[in-house]
C-alpha cells in the first residue's frame, strides 16, 4: 500500500486479509511511490505509523520497489491479498510476477473486489482544491529531491502558467509524468512585464505575480533571486520567500549591473569574488528560519568562458560556505561542461543537489540527465516562449483579415474559456 489517504477500500483489503492470518503490511517507500506516481502528502515514516496502527494490522515492512518480490522472498508468505484492480493495466505484469514467486513455496494471491464510490484518485483531487499551507509547499522540494530520480521544474509566470504546471500530466509507456514544481524566472517575470532581465523588476513586484500563482496550486516553488543584491538585503529577501512557502532561491555569483546569461560573453557582465559570494550565502543561511528552506549557488564561470577549473573551485567554496545545492550554467550548446562538471562534483559530493537549466543543450534527456549526477531540471523559460509566438499570431490573423473569424482556429474555444477555471459559472 501506499496508505496516504486511508479509506475504506484499505480497511476491507487488511479486513479479508486478517481472515486468513497473520497481516503484514508492505507500506511503498517515498522513493518507491515516486517512481510511478505524485510524491504522497505524508511521508513514509507517517504512513507506516497510520498503518500499524489500523485494526487488523500485525506488522508493517518498508516496501522499496514497485516489485513485490524482494519482501515476499524474506516472508515468504502464504497469502498475498491485494485489491483486485492489479489484474489489469500496467499492474497486471507485476501480478503474474507475485503469483509466480508465490508458486515456489505454494503461496496463493488473494484478489479482493475494488471498494467502488471512494478512490485515491477521487480524494486526492478533492485535497488539490483545499489547497495547500506555506509549510507543506516549503517541505516539498527536499522530500522531491531525496525520493526521485530527477524532479522536474518548469517556468510559471502567472495564475495560469501556475496552474498548467499543477495540471498537465501525460502517460508515457503506463507511467503518470507531470512536473514536480515552479521556476519563478526572472526572464520570464520581467519580459512578460515589458521590461528587460536587469533586475528592474523589484522583489516586491515578482512577489505580487508569484502570489497568483501561489493561490491557486500546491507544488513547490524555486525562485529565481538574480544575484541576490546586496547582502544586508538578501537576508531579508531570504526571510519573505521562507514565508511565503517557497522551496528554495537561487542566486548567482555575479555582481553589478546583471545581464540574463543567455548573452554569455556578449554582454559585460562580472563574475562575484569567491570570498564574496561566500559571505552572501553565509548570510543567507544564518538568516533563514527553518532547516527547510534552501539555498542554491549558481556558478556563472561558463557562461563568463572561465573552465571547469574554475567552476569546480567555487562549487566546493560555495557548499563549504552553506549552499544547500548548486546550479551549473551554460549556454553551449554539447552539454559536455555541463556533464564534465557533474562528473568532477560527484567524485567530491555524493549528495550534494546539482540543478541544471539545459535551455540550449536541450537535445539531452533528463535521463542522461540524471545520470550525469544531475537532481534537478529547470525549463526555465517555456511557458513564456511558446505563448509569445501563438499571440503575435494571432494579432496578425485578426489585422489581415479585418476581423477575428480566421483566427476561430488559433484560439481555444470560448466554452472552453468559461469553464477552464473552476467557480467561474
Ligand atoms: C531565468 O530564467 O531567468 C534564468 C535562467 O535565470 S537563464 O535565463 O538561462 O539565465
Ligand atoms: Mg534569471
Amino acid at each position: 500500500m501506499s496508505a496516504d489517504i486511508i479509506h475504506p477500500g484499505h480497511l476491507n483489503i487488511i479486513h479479508e486479509a486478517a481472515k486468513l492470518g497473520r497481516v503484514v503490511v508492505g507500506v511503498l517507500t517515498d522513493r518507491a511511490i515516486a517512481s510511478y506516481k505524485r510524491l504522497p502528502y505524508l511521508n513514509y515514516d507517517q504512513r507506516a505509523l497510520v498503518v500499524s496502527n489500523l485494526k487488523g494490522v500485525d506488522s508493517v515492512i518498508p516496501q522499496t520497489t514497485l516489485d513485490y518480490v524482494p519482501n515476499l522472498e524474506k516472508l515468504r508468505p502464504d497469502y498475498v491479498v491485494h485489491g483486485d484492480d492489479w489484474k489489469e493495466g500496467v499492474q497486471k505484469e507485476t501480478r503474474q510476477r507475485v503469483i509466480d514467486t508465490l508458486a515456489q513455496w505454494g503461496g496463493t494471491v488473494v484478489d479482493i473486489p475494488y471498494t467502488h464510490g471512494i478512490s485515491s484518485t477521487q480524494l486526492n483531487a478533492k485535497l488539490k482544491e483545499i489547497g495547500t499551507t506555506p509549510e507543506i509547499r516549503l517541505k516539498r522540494l527536499r522530500r522531491l529531491i531525496a525520493a526521485k530520480k530527477i524532479v522536474r521544474i518548469c517556468e510559471s509566470h502567472s495564475g495560469l502558467t501556475g496552474l498548467i504546471i499543477e495540471n498537465t500530466s501525460v502517460t508515457v509507456n503506463g507511467r503518470r509524468q507531470e512536473f514536480d514544481g515552479m521556476w519563478s524566472s526572472s526572464l520570464t517575470d520581467s519580459t512578460s512585464k515589458g521590461k528587460p532581465d536587469i533586475e528592474a523588476v523589484d522583489l516586491t513586484t515578482r512577489l505580487h505575480a508569484l502570489n497568483d500563482a501561489l493561490e491557486c496550486t500546491t507544488k513547490p516553488v524555486i525562485f529565481d533571486g538574480d544575484t541576490g543584491g546586496k547582502t544586508e538585503h538578501f537576508v531579508f529577501t531570504v526571510r519573505t520567500l521562507e514565508r511565503l512557502g517557497i522551496s528554495a532561491v537561487i542566486i548567482e555569483d555575479k555582481v553589478g549591473l546583471k545581464k540574463n546569461s543567455l548573452f554569455g560573453t556578449e554582454a559585460i557582465q562580472t563574475q562575484d569574488s569567491i570570498e564574496g559570494f561566500c559571505a552572501k550565502i553565509h548570510a543567507g543561511k544564518q538568516a533563514q528560519i527553518t532547516p527547510d528552506f534552501m539555498i542554491i549557488a549558481r556558478i556563472e564561470s561558463f557562461i563568463a568562458g572561465k573552465g571547469l577549473e574554475d567552476a569546480m573551485e567555487r562549487a566546493l567554496a560555495y557548499i563549504e560556505a552553506g549552499a544547500d545545492g548548486i546550479m551549473i550554467h551554460s549556454k553551449d550548446k554539447s552539454g559536455e561542461d555541463i556533464k564534465a562538471f557533474c562528473r568532477e562534483l560527484r567524485k567530491v559530493h555524493s549528495d550534494i543537489p546539482i540543478v541544471v537549466v539545459p535551455t540550449t543543450y536541450n537535445h539531452i534527456t533528463e535521463d542522461e540527465l540524471a545520470e550525469w549526477g544531475v537532481n534537478v531540471v529547470i525549463y526555465a523559460n517555456h511557458m513564456l516562449r511558446s505563448a509569445y509566438p501563438a499571440m503575435v499570431n494571432t494579432a496578425k490573423c485578426i489585422l489581415t483579415h479585418g476581423r477575428s473569424l480566421e483566427a476561430n482556429e488559433l484560439c481555444m474555444p470560448v466554452k472552453e474559456i468559461l469553464e477552464l477555471i473552476p467557480g467561474t459559472k
